[in-house]
């Protein structure tokens, strides 16, 4: 029987998509790639690009600059266009305009029969990926969005620096919305299987004000990141990546992605952080954390914000 031949459309070329196209084929987690923008110039130089440094790369992917015809047999339609976070701008400024542009593209893509999964980047990513779900009409579970992903990686990553344990032995998350109101669930966070709780008893010179200090460089990050160079792409670059084999490698991993809540959380009919096992078939189910009270008031805030922020382009 002939081996499915995994196909990613990549609709956007800016900086997180071509850092995400450059990361997928270096981690030869797809055999092809097609690149969609408006920038025709620009798309084909990076196809070239990307293709010429195949020899280094661990396995073929076949790369061209297409157009939303090649989403027709697309596993996976990854949009990353539409404006970015200025200096001072939050992400959910940006929801108008990105919102119009996600229509038009989306529009496109299902006028090509697409049956796939999208994951979704642009911010603010969890109002927009609402939003290719309602304009898509696919499946709840097809349709995905970066989340938290990122949040929770700079969260272990800072966990990992302070307490020097490498960052695949720390289990802790990052909810909510993708953005200002997201929060840690410090109640779950574990390193080897010990309460981070407990773990600071451990050492006089570990402190819970560090934590908290740790926490706000992990939601302020892209702010920092920004005011340095402009914009962030590669961590999310990585991010997208990680969703985009657990996907199609079938994996069932856990992860912080937005995902539909459809009473999970006593949440509904919004998009949001949420840790999710992801699989072939998208979204397979949403994971429960037990939160405690004052993380239930925190979610339940930043679901309150996305919604009130949706309301105006999603009525
Ligand atoms: C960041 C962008 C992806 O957090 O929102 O870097």
């Amino acid at each position: 029987m002939k081996n499915h031949v995994n196909r990613v459309a990549l609709i956007g070329t800016g900086a997180v998509g071509s850092s995400y196209a450059f990361a997928l084929l270096n981690q030869g987690v797809t055999e092809e790639l097609v690149l969609i923008d408006l920038n025709k110039e620009k798309s084909e130089g990076d196809a070239m690009d990307l293709n010429h440094g195949m020899p280094f790369a661990p396995s073929p992917t076949k790369i061209w600059f297409g157009d939303y015809s090649d989403c027709k047999d697309a596993d996976l339609v990854v949009i990353c266009a539409g404006a970015n976070q200025k200096p001072g701008e939050t992400r959910l400024d940006l929801v108008e305009k990105n919102t119009r542009i996600f229509k038009g593209i989306v529009e496109q893509v299902m006028a090509n029969s697409f049956d796939g999964i999208f994951l979704v980047a642009t911010n603010p990513v969890d109002i927009l990926t609402y939003a290719v779900w309602k304009f898509s009409g696919l499946p709840k579970e097809r349709v995905i969005g970066s989340g938290t992903i990122l949040d929770t990686a700079r969260f272990r990553y800072l966990l990992g620096d302070y307490f020097n344990v490498d960052t695949r032995n720390i289990h802790a998350y990052i909810i909510g919305e993708h953005g200002d109101t997201e929060l840690p669930v410090w109640s779950r966070a574990d390193i080897a299987g010990i309460p981070i709780s407990q773990w600071i008893k451990k050492n006089s010179e570990y402190k819970q004000e560090d934590l908290e200090e740790l926490f706000l460089n992990v939601r302020d990050a892209a702010y920092h990141i920004i005011e340095r160079k402009g914009a962030t792409f590669y961590g999310i670059a990585m991010g997208l990546v990680r969703v985009t084999k657990a996907i199609l490698q079938n994996e069932n991993s856990v992860l912080t992605v937005s995902a539909y809540l459809d009473g999970e959380y006593d949440q509904n009919d919004v998009y949001i952080g949420v840790p999710a096992v992801v699989n072939r078939n998208g979204i397979r189910e949403v994971v429960h954390l037990d939160l405690d009270e004052t993380e239930k008031v925190k979610f339940a805030h930043s679901v309150k914000v996305l919604k009130k922020t949706m309301e105006p382009v999603m009525k």
